[in-house]
């Protein structure tokens, strides 16, 4: 299965984790809901003709808005990065004066492409905001950071996503509180909030108030849903899982990464998919691929192109 990789950039995105909740999404005849959208990843690669979309993030939503409206586009994400992309490298301070004067800039105007361009130019791909909710993040010290290739990789991604939203896509700058209850029992609800006890930012709070909310939703929808967490690390468990989640089928994933270069800080995290309907799926480390069919990416990528054609009246 090919993933499509999103063109913002966050901590906690779920690209490795896409197939293994693919295989367990049920066969829903409605729309894909997703109250906490993050990069998007998992909604771009959820396949679906209709989908409501959410984040109580702003910025992503309005990235992805402009998208959809065809006020972002490949060539307009070329032209600019390009432009501060050139600026950056010859800036003072080894681009760190030219970082500064975009993050200034973004967090007077919320300008989507430079939303981007912070995400792009951001240490480790991280996205966090502070608590007047401006932008957090230094810069990555590396004022050749948009060469050639990397804009090519950006815009291919932004191409992508393009071809993959559909104009029935509903996206909202919520609380999940008030996307929930939107749900049918034809929908399918995907959740990612932000894992309790972990780090927190100005649109990432997240108390086990909100978590014993998010279960009271999730306990009286009509729908079907999947809820990712994390089930215990080498240290502990998730005490939501066994206060809250276990009245639920779960299945588990180990996944490992590295905190620092050496081997030796290798960690693990045992994952979990939290569901509310039957399901033929390996209880622990469905490790094996499913062979999902590709998304239609050709026959997106036409419909995409039209659309773009129709709305510069060249058609
Ligand atoms: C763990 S991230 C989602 C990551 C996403 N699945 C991905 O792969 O990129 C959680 C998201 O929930 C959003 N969020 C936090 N609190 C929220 C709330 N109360 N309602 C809606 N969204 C919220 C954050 O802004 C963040 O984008």
């Amino acid at each position: 299965m090919r993933i499509i990789i999103p063109p913002i950039k966050s901590q906690g995105i779920k690209t490795k984790l896409v197939p293994w909740i693919r295989a367990l999404v049920p066969n829903v005849t409605r729309r894909w809901i997703e109250p906490f959208l993050g990069t998007g990843v998992v909604a771009v690669n959820s396949g679906f003709r209709q989908a409501l979309l959410s984040d109580s993030n702003p910025h992503i939503i309005r990235f992805y808005k402009y998208i959809q409206k065809g006020k972002i586009t490949p060539s307009t994400v070329r032209e600019y990065l390009e432009s501060e992309g050139e600026k950056l490298r010859k800036a003072a301070n080894n681009g760190y004066n030219h970082f500064t004067f975009i993050k200034n800039r973004f967090n007077r105007e919320h300008d989507p492409l430079d939303f981007l361009f912070l995400t792009r130019a951001g240490f480790n791909g991280m996205m966090r905001f502070n608590q007047k909710g401006e932008w957090n993040i230094p810069f990555c010290q590396k004022p050749e950071r948009f060469s050639k290739s990397y804009i090519t990789k950006i815009v291919n991604q932004v191409h992508d996503v393009a071809c993959l939203i559909q104009p029935e896509w509903i996206f909202l700058n919520k609380s999940f509180e008030a996307v929930i209850p939107e749900a049918t029992e034809d929908d399918i609800i995907y959740c990612d909030p932000p894992y309790s006890g972990r780090y927190v930012d100005y649109y990432n709070g997240w108390t086990e108030d909100n978590e014993y909310r998010l279960f009271e939703l999730l306990s009286t929808t009509r729908a079907r849903f999947i809820l990712s967490t994390w089930h215990h690390n080498d240290y502990r468990k998730n005490e939501m899982v066994h206060k809250y989640w276990r009245h639920f089928n779960i299945v588990t994933r180990d996944h490992f990464y590295h905190s620092g270069g050496k081997i030796e800080n290798r960690r693990s995290i045992v994952e979990a998919l939290v569901f509310n309907f039957p399901a033929y799926i390996q209880e622990h480390n469905h490790g094996i691929e499913p062979k999902l069919e590709q998304l239609v990416l050709c026959e997106e990528r036409e419909k995409y192109i039209t659309r773009q054609l129709n709305r510069a009246g060249v058609v």
